[in-house]
């Protein structure tokens, strides 16, 4: 997801050109403005996280692009490529060390096993709309 920060930082082709040139194929993609219970159910397993309710803000402040992204390793791949959560964390090269402005407001996210891609998919797209 290039997250609310990302889509008002015009960096959305910049997202998805990092992931292409590493050999991710975009195989769904949509844009969408999700409402502050949509962004709940979203992040339901941070729901007892002392930064769920401002992080649900944010992510429903603006236009998110979801996309799927298919490759081998590609959950490790995509996280790689995003940088650690924290910004000041992020190693060089990284989509967070170049964009993210702190820890939450961190321009993309990722999931982070099979079991959470599959119900993050599965949360924005129907099977028509993935191409793999
Ligand atoms: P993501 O799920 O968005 O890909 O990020 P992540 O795995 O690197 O980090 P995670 O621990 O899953 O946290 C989810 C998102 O919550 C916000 N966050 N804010 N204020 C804080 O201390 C804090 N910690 C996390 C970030 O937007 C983070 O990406
Ligand atoms: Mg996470």
């Amino acid at each position: 997801i290039v997250k609310p920060d990302g889509t008002e930082k015009n960096v959305i082709g910049e997202v998805i050109s990092r992931f292409e040139k590493k050999g991710l194929r975009v195989i769904a993609l949509k844009m969408v403005k999700l409402t502050k219970k949509n962004a709940e159910g979203f992040y339901v397993v941070h729901k007892e996280r002392p930064f769920y309710g401002d992080l649900t803000d944010f992510m429903s402040r603006g236009p998110v692009v979801v996309m799927v992204l298919e490759g081998d390793n590609a959950i490790s791949k995509v996280r790689e490529i995003m940088g650690a959560t924290n910004p000041d964390d992020a190693a060089e090269g990284t989509i967070r060390k170049d964009y993210a402005s702190n820890i939450e407001e961190n321009t993309v996210h990722g999931s982070d096993s099979p079991e959470s891609a599959d119900f993050e998919i599965n949360y924005f797209f129907n099977a028509l709309e993935i191409n793999g």
